[in-house]
């Protein structure tokens, strides 16, 4: 097993280059099986959700070739399979794109339910109900989604009670082929539903409105093959903007589209970091006070959900109180116990956390919940006076590319440490 050890007391100074959007990636690789012919993704991020859905392409008989490190190409032409391994399926909540795009084209598709970070309840009852809307029986039974039409797809007005990011993408997969025109109303608008509906159009589909809350998909007959490029990730982005707000520093974070961070950087502003924006990058550098804010979570152009852990984070150390309310998922305080560990005094009470800043967090083993919350506790080890070890680093991985060899790059002193697991530990007593 792996953990990363982390001397904390560096500022960070230097350049990190960002990569692929994760969220952009994991709805892109599974809309391809829409495509009859070969698609050239790049900019990939190089990640274990990317890698797990790749597999998982290759299971349904996808041929999926290795280009160069961030580049793939997959071709579904030959598809036939329109079920997705369980095993495979469990491990990442983007699975489920595999429903929409298989529904989409095959009129057919057997999913397992999606597995993903544990934030208290994740419904898929909208993108049920988007499907259904298409013309599609969805039954969920034995731990898969099946979905059938077998009189094919017809578009359908579809107002979504909730804004939901997954469900946007899934009924967008679903309609592209579908006869008739598909308007998706209350439809999310992070940069990542424009990133698959501009990927979508560049193999021939219709798509209109993505990045507004109206959504129209004219079906087309078919998609072919093509080439496209993924977005910087606005998350991983933000992270390090978090990172250096939180230990100081002066850092420039390259291969971003800076309008994407405007609701993160505008709140760091906040907190005391100054902020240079240029066509593609961005400078961020702290070494003031951080000042107390107030964060609510909304969907986008809201104050992204993915970037409190990190925000609070920062905030445990700063001048007064802060007040955290996250208004999308049920319960995503899980990290803030680790954070407790180091010392950091928070209270929660349901969705709204009270943060009081103290003078230094110190050093201690720590898990990662989640991935969010393991890029946390990755930040609280950076400005922690100590050794801080974080375990669980899977999930931290499953979105985040090289993040030791990007923080090393820029100054932090975090490595990879080997520790025996439990079976490893049994063996030698
Ligand atoms: C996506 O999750 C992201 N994951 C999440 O990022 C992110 O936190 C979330 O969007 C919000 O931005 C991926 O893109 C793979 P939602 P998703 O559907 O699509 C409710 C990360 O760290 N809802 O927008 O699953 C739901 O309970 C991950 O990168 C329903 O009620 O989120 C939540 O309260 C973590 N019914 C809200 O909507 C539904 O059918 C937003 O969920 C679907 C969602």
């Amino acid at each position: 097993m792996e953990k990363y050890s982390i001397r904390g007391g560096k500022k960070l100074y230097g350049e990190v280059t960002i990569s692929g959007a994760k969220n952009a990636a994991v709805a892109i690789i599974p809309a391809t099986v829409l495509v009859d012919g070969p698609c050239r993704i790049e900019n990939v991020p190089k990640i274990s959700d990317v890698t797990s859905l790749l597999m998982i392409m290759r299971e349904l008989g996808a041929n999926v070739k290795l280009i160069n490190d961030t580049t793939i190409e997959i071709d579904c032409s030959k598809i036939r399979s329109t079920k997705a391994p369980y095993e495979l399926i469990r491990k990442i909540r983007a699975s489920y794109y595999l429903i929409g795009s298989l529904l989409g084209r095959f009129h057919c598709a057997e999913v397992g339910m999606p597995g993903g970070c544990d934030f208290g309840v994740r419904p898929i009852d909208q993108h049920v109900k988007g499907f259904q809307s298409l013309g599609a029986k969805v039954d969920i039974k034995n731990g898969f989604i099946h979905c059938s039409a077998e009189n094919g797809l017809t578009a359908a007005n579809i107002y979504l009670d909730v804004v939901s990011v997954g469900a946007t993408i899934n009924i967008m997969l679903a309609s592209v082929l579908a006869n008739g025109q598909t308007v998706i109303e209350n439809a999310a608008k992070e940069p990542h539903i424009v990133d698959v509906a501009n990927f979508l159009n560049s193999m021939g589909a219709d798509v209109k409105g993505a990045g507004t809350d109206v959504i129209k998909v004219r079906g087309v007959p078919t998609l072919k093959g093509g080439s496209y490029a993924i977005i910087p990730d606005q998350i991983e982005a933000g992270t390090y903007a978090a990172a250096v707000t939180a230990a100081g520093g002066d850092i420039l974070i390259k291969n971003v589209i800076p309008k994407h961070l405007e609701c993160i950087t505008a709140k760091l502003a906040e907190m005391g970091a100054v902020i240079e924006e240029y066509d593609d990058s961005v400078r961020v550098k702290r070494d003031g006070p951080i000042n107390r804010v107030n964060i609510k979570t909304l969907p986008y152009p809201g104050f992204p959900t993915d970037m409190h852990p990190q925000l609070v984070t920062a905030l445990c150390v700063a001048n007064g109180t802060s007040i955290i309310t996250e208004g999308v998922w049920e319960n995503r305080y899980r990290y803030v116990d680790e954070l407790k560990r180091m010392g950091a005094k928070i209270q929660v009470d349901g969705k709204v956390a009270i943060v009081e800043g103290v003078e230094k967090l110190t050093g201690a083993p720590v898990r990662a919940w989640d991935l969010r919350a393991g890029a946390a506790m990755v930040i609280a080890g950076l400005i922690a006076h100590g050794v801080t070890e974080v375990e669980d680093i899977i999930y931290i991985e499953r979105g985040y590319e090289d993040i030791v060899e990007k923080l090393t790059q820029l100054g932090a002193d975090i490595k990879r440490v080997e520790y025996p697991d439990e079976e490893e530990v049994r063996e030698a007593l």
